[in-house]
């Protein structure tokens, strides 16, 4: 069975997917009011990653006889400088979200709680290959200064983002 102190500190995790969901719903609004579809559409694909994030973590305490509780989400910024600047707090947020998986993790380990650790070894890699990919687009944004054509070809290459859900999840 697993801890009270763990399944709050998982109500809290999936509070913080949802508050990401939200978030990103709206970057993606504010993108679209901008007329670039490509960055909207990665956005979309990235809600619907959280959201995802947030069911597994739901269906998981839930399997193992804890309880869900739903609390106040958090209202996302609205407004935003450049799509530097939103990628800069994409990847700003998602490094707080890693080392609250890693805290959640922690704590998992402290209490041998091995069913937890295992889950949760799942969204530590994912949250690497969140940054990387974060990193890497910030990167490119950043060479071409969010203009130009160079943002033109970037919102293209961001609207062929599909979801796929894991496989194994
Ligand atoms: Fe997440
Ligand atoms: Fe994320």
């Amino acid at each position: 069975m697993i801890s009270q102190k763990l399944q709050d500190a998982f109500n809290l995790q999936i509070n913080k997917e949802l508050y990401s969901e939200y978030f990103y719903l709206s970057i993606a609004a504010y993108c679209y009011s901008l007329d670039l579809d490509g960055v909207a559409n990665f956005f979309m694909v990235q809600t619907q990653e959280e959201h995802f994030h947030a069911m597994k973590m739901f269906n998981f305490l839930t399997d193992l006889g804890g309880r869900v509780i739903l609390k106040h989400i958090d209202e996302p910024p609205v407004e935003f400088k450049s799509v530097i600047e939103i990628f800069e707090k994409t990847l700003a947020h998602e490094q707080i979200v890693t080392k609250s998986i890693n805290d959640l993790m922690d704590l998992a380990l402290k209490e041998n709680d091995h069913a937890s650790a295992s889950f949760l070894k799942w969204f530590v890699d994912e949250q690497v290959e969140e940054e990387a990919t974060v990193t890497k687009l910030l990167s490119k944004l950043k060479l071409i200064k969010g203009e130009g054509h160079g943002m033109l070809m970037i919102d293209a290459e961001l609207a062929a983002r599909v979801f796929t859900p894991p496989a194994a999840a």
